[in-house]
């Protein structure tokens, strides 16, 4: 991808540092979790429509956990014989889960910034001691050129404009801690989560996570301090990411519908990034990075 470098930082910290940060800077960012890719309840064509966007409009795609759902291997008492595709029913089902999740990656991969481990993932790893996701970015970076970084089940990532020239300085950080998330949910729909996390993560600017198959976007607002006694408020934004799989659909029948579960909302958010000028004293702007969340629906 053109003017963007990913790059780790530390063990579970990823950094992507945009060029051509001048006046008129701007950068939108797919954050999309909870795919569940190979289910036959996964939306596929709104998957691909919201890759589409992104790749037409140079932004970068990270997967916050679960892209796959894998729960038809011999190893998954949750599997089901109807659940299954028929390009899966194969004896080796895991390598026809990495064939066919590149295949569909491919045209994309080069806006794919980091691939986060969820719970389906890690539950493959511990029956069957494959990592999908290390066979998934492997195999993407022999087919083209891509910077995919493997991430945590937790962690965080920097988006780091840098300013226009030679010297390379940043003009702001947006930190975005993430987790792919924990817990049910299932009256409060995750809300509760939001202050667990803002005390856990003060440094962040943004929280999101997946798992539970919500989708809301709380402020969190804050009084800080400089050292200067300067007093300043920031918001802390927070972002549920919703699902791809609609298990509610269908004839009524299921596991989903015998725990009584709900619908649930499709899709992902979009982190739209700007240069905005703020007025500090009457003849004097300071630079700013405008946080701006909107729905991929
Ligand atoms: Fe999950």
């Amino acid at each position: 991808m053109q003017n963007v470098e990913v790059r780790r930082m530390a063990e579970k910290v990823v950094c992507a540092e945009f060029g051509g940060g001048g006046d008129n800077w701007n950068q939108s960012i797919l954050l999309a979790s909870d795919q569940h890719f190979d289910s036959t309840h996964c939306d596929r064509d709104l998957l691909e429509k919201h890759l589409k966007q992104a790749r037409a409009t140079n932004s970068l795609v990270f997967f916050l956990g679960d892209w796959f759902d894998a729960m038809q291997g011999r190893s998954d008492k949750r599997g089901n014989k109807s659940g299954i595709r028929p390009e899966y029913k194969r004896s080796d089902y895991l390598n026809a889960l990495i064939e066919e999740t590149c295949d569909f990656l491919e045209p994309y991969a080069e806006n794919i910034a980091g691939w986060a481990e969820g719970n389906h993932e890690t539950s493959i790893e511990k029956y069957t001691e494959l990592n999908l996701l290390s066979c998934c970015i492997r195999e993407l970076s022999v087919r083209g050129n891509t910077t995919i970084q493997p991430m945590g089940y937790t962690g965080w990532i920097y988006f780091r404009p840098m300013r226009p020239g030679k010297k390379k300085k940043a003009f702001g950080t947006v930190r975005l801690a993430y987790t792919h998330g924990t817990g049910g949910g299932v009256v409060t729909r995750g809300s509760l989560n939001v202050n667990r996390r803002s005390i856990m993560w003060p440094d962040a600017d943004i929280i999101a996570s997946g798992h539970i198959h919500e989708s809301f976007m709380m402020e969190v607002q804050r009084e800080r301090v400089s050292d200067q006694g300067r007093l300043y408020q920031d918001t802390q934004w927070h972002l549920q990411l919703p699902s791809y799989k609609d298990e509610f659909s269908g004839d009524g029948n299921g596991w989903w519908h015998e725990t009584g579960k709900s619908p649930r909302p499709k899709g992902a958010w979009w982190v739209d990034l700007s240069k905005q000028f703020v007025k500090t004293t009457t003849q004097n702007y300071a630079e700013h990075i405008q946080i701006d969340l909107r729905r991929a629906q």
